[in-house]
């Protein structure tokens, strides 16, 4: 196999996001584009000759091809061994539990998550370091300064390899196996969780739905759901892998799992139901006429650890991003076990999992995890809701009710203004700044402003520190207002304002959150110009 040294100009706009590099697939399509980032992260990275590495994408368009270039220039960059998920596939949870399985050095996970697919919308390409996560600020921005200055990649020439075909194979030196996507991932769902019980509670006649969003989960939860466990035919939606998710947008919100919403609040729902994103580490979790919030779910994941097999023998600690609402925080505490604030974005758990500090992690964009794998795990927060029911044998609504009775219960809601101009979002981000020092003392609705902050980061495990990650205005009571920009969108700015309020009396649990949390939600709009500034007054999305 003849092996090329092609030149190249840098490109400056290849700074990795909250999770790593996301374009339009027009973007990635550009002569080079996808070489110079991926040569600029061999280049970073730096030890991947005669090692192993992880390749898998969600399908996506443009999954297919990517993986060809990655493998020539793999085996162009001296690299041992690739292991591929057959047909290109790989969850990012599964990729990360591969990489962990195997000891490889780390791995290509090709996705944009819950954003749009096909020829006019996203594609994403992020490395994950030999732990299983995704790679640490220093790296991304090391990566980024190297895409700046790249002039030359290394790439093979020769034929395609068939993804198609589980086997091993050779492109020049370098073994690539193509792997079952699915086995590894199952085989560690079979570790953790009470697959008797929950097979058992599946033949009682409970019924659930899970919605793949023609995404990557629809082979693992059709294998794992149905065929492991016993869930009757036809408990999954949409399972199939579509490379643009059937038209739709692959996240697993009120809004956009619109199907399964309908189902679960109509006549005669399913006991259980949830859903999947398009790279299948998000979840979405509820009940029958009833929504989990992905906080709620934190915590009370946390608070019955103790039922589920995996996690039976204790918690170390936990973990939420900031914006994440406080609910976890108060199990923490009756637990006596540590509760970490962190940046939004998966990559900050992994020191604190790594150290052994925390077993389970959260964020309120419907992501749960575990120190199983270093991702965030959709089927696995299923799987644990799963456990839980098959021991407690309790329908959502009562253990939720219930759990807020004992923790009190956290009114919680995002609002999010996409696709907003960069400029007006950056303009309102440096007026609220503007106005934190000054805010604190503020009684807003009977409630008075305790802290007002920029939220910067220590890590505990390796003392860096990480800047600007959000501005916090947090109350008395503990109610917060958060004001985020997102690092994730591909179209001018979004902003998240995030809005959470604690309410401890049961006789006022069972209110509407959009009404309970008004007049903080008021307050957020005019304190930022919000209208006059951007144009807008509704959000485009509500969770
Ligand atoms: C969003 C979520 C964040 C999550 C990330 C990747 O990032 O808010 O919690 O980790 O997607 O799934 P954002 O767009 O807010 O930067
Ligand atoms: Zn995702």
């Amino acid at each position: 196999m003849k092996i090329k040294t092609c030149t190249t100009t840098p490109y400056d706009d290849q700074k990795p996001g909250t999770s790593g590099l996301r374009k339009k697939v027009k973007q990635f399509q550009q002569p080079n584009y996808l070489e110079n980032f991926v040569q600029s992260v061999i280049d970073t990275v730096g030890n991947l000759a005669g090692k192993t590495i992880v390749v898998g994408g969600d399908g996506r368009y443009y999954n297919r091809e990517a993986i060809q270039t990655i493998l020539k220039m793999a085996a162009a960059n001296c690299v041992g061994k690739v292991l591929v998920g057959r047909g290109g596939l790989l969850s990012t949870p599964a990729a990360s539990a591969v990489i962990r399985k195997y000891g490889a050095e780390g791995g290509f996970i090709l996705s944009a998550s819950h954003n749009p697919g096909g020829p006019d919308e996203d594609f994403g390409i992020k490395y994950n370091g030999n732990n299983g996560g995704p790679a640490p600020e220093q790296l991304t921005e090391a990566v980024f300064q190297r895409s700046l200055e790249i002039t030359q990649y290394n790439i093979a020439e020769g034929a395609e390899t068939d993804l198609d075909q589980v086997g091993v194979s050779s492109a020049g030196d370098m073994v690539v196996e193509i792997i079952d996507p699915v086995s590894d991932y199952a085989e560690l769902m079979e570790e953790l969780f009470d697959f008797d019980k929950i097979s058992a509670l599946f033949a009682s006649g409970f019924r659930m739905r899970f919605d793949a969003m023609n995404a990557i989960t629809g082979p693992y939860a059709k294998e794992i759901l149905e065929q492991r466990l016993g869930a009757a035919a036809g408990s999954i939606i949409n399972g199939e892998p579509l490379e643009d998710f059937g038209g739709g947008h692959p996240d697993p919100n009120l809004t956009y799992a619109k199907e399964l919403v309908d189902e679960m609040f109509g006549s005669n729902p399913p006991d259980f139901g949830a859903a999947s994103d398009g790279d299948g580490d998000r979840n979405m979790v509820l009940g029958a006429n009833f929504f989990i919030t992905p906080s709620d779910s934190l915590a009370l994941i946390a608070a019955n650890a103790h039922h589920v097999k995996g996690y039976r023998q204790g918690l170390a600690g936990v973990a939420r991003s900031m914006p994440t609402s406080g609910a976890v925080d108060r199990v923490a505490e009756l637990l006596g076990i540590e509760c970490f604030e962190t940046p939004t974005g998966w990559k900050f758990f992994g020191n604190l999992l790594d150290a052994g500090r925390i077993t389970l992690c959260g964020e309120e964009s419907f992501g749960t995890g575990s120190d199983h794998v270093r991702e965030k795990d959709g089927l696995w927060a299923v799987l644990f809701w799963l456990n839980v029911l098959a021991v407690r044998q309790e329908p959502v609504a009562d253990i939720v009710t219930e759990h807020w009775a004992k923790y009190g219960r956290n009114y919680y809601t995002r609002h999010d203004f996409e696709a907003v101009d960069s400029e007006a979002a950056r303009g309102l981000m440096a007026h609220i700044e503007s106005q934190l020092t000054h805010l604190v003392g503020t009684r807003i609705d009977g409630r008075t402003i305790s802290y007002a902050d920029n939220f910067a980061y220590l890590d505990p495990v390796d003392k860096s520190e990480s800047q600007n990650q959000g501005l916090r205005i947090g109350f008395e009571d503990g109610s917060r207002i958060i004001f985020r920009l997102s690092g994730t969108g591909t179209v001018g700015a979004t902003i998240r304002i995030y809005i959470e309020q604690l309410e401890l009396e049961p006789s006022r649990q069972q209110q509407d959150t959009q009404q309970t949390l008004i007049a903080l939600i008021e307050f957020a709009s005019s304190l930022s110009e919000l209208e006059s500034r951007t144009g807008r007054s509704t959000p485009t999305v509500i969770t």
